[in-house]
């Protein structure tokens, strides 16, 4: 069984991130991608009804978790079984470049492939098809992600965190 991402650093400052966000900006549909244990899905709750949240991963074992509290939870990769638009998607996307001292269990929520952007270069090219008018995309990476390719998408840093060895950014893209 995949283990659940547990909350860290970057949950913490992506939840904080979010709860600032939505107490300015109404929204009415969200989609949690990579929800891992649901973190920013109950930050969303705070604000949005339940049945407006979707929340999302690729481990069976978040999706159940997801679906147990409450949430509309679908097991994708990426957005393979996601049908619709969203006013809001945010990713905690796995960003660090493959480390063969990572074990495979934690693989899947931390490892963004071989360079590490590969995750995050896949969903930004899917997300635009699943945005509303004047939809946002929330994308966490991190200075230790490559950004040259991710460069080439139109984003603007929202927010940044400087953390051990590393910088997490929040980047907004429409
Ligand atoms: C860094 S964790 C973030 C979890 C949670 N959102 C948080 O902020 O704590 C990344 C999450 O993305 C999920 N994930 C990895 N690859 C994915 C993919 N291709 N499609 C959907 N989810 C994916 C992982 O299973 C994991 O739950």
């Amino acid at each position: 069984m995949t283990e659940i991402y547990q909350p860290a650093e970057d949950s913490y400052f992506f939840s904080e991130f979010l709860e600032k966000y939505l107490s300015k900006n109404k929204i009415n549909s969200y989609l949690d991608m990579g929800t891992g244990s649901t973190i920013l899905s109950e930050t969303a709750s705070k604000f949005l009804n339940k049945k407006n949240i979707f929340s999302t991963d690729i481990n069976p074992t978040a999706v159940k978790l997801a679906k147990k509290k409450g949430f509309n939870a679908i097991k994708s990769n990426l957005f393979e079984n996601i049908e619709g638009k969203f006013d809001l998607i945010t990713f905690n996307a796995p960003y660090l470049p493959k480390d063969i001292r990572e074990p495979k269990s934690s693989q899947l929520a931390t490892t963004g492939g071989k360079r590490g952007d590969e995750i995050s270069l896949k969903f930004l090219r899917q997300a635009k098809r699943h945005l509303n008018k004047n939809g946002k995309v929330f994308l966490l990476v991190s200075s230790l992600t490559p950004l040259d390719k991710i460069n080439k998408f139109k984003y603007k840093i929202i927010a940044r965190k400087k953390i051990f060895m590393e910088e997490l950014l929040i980047l907004e893209l429409r």
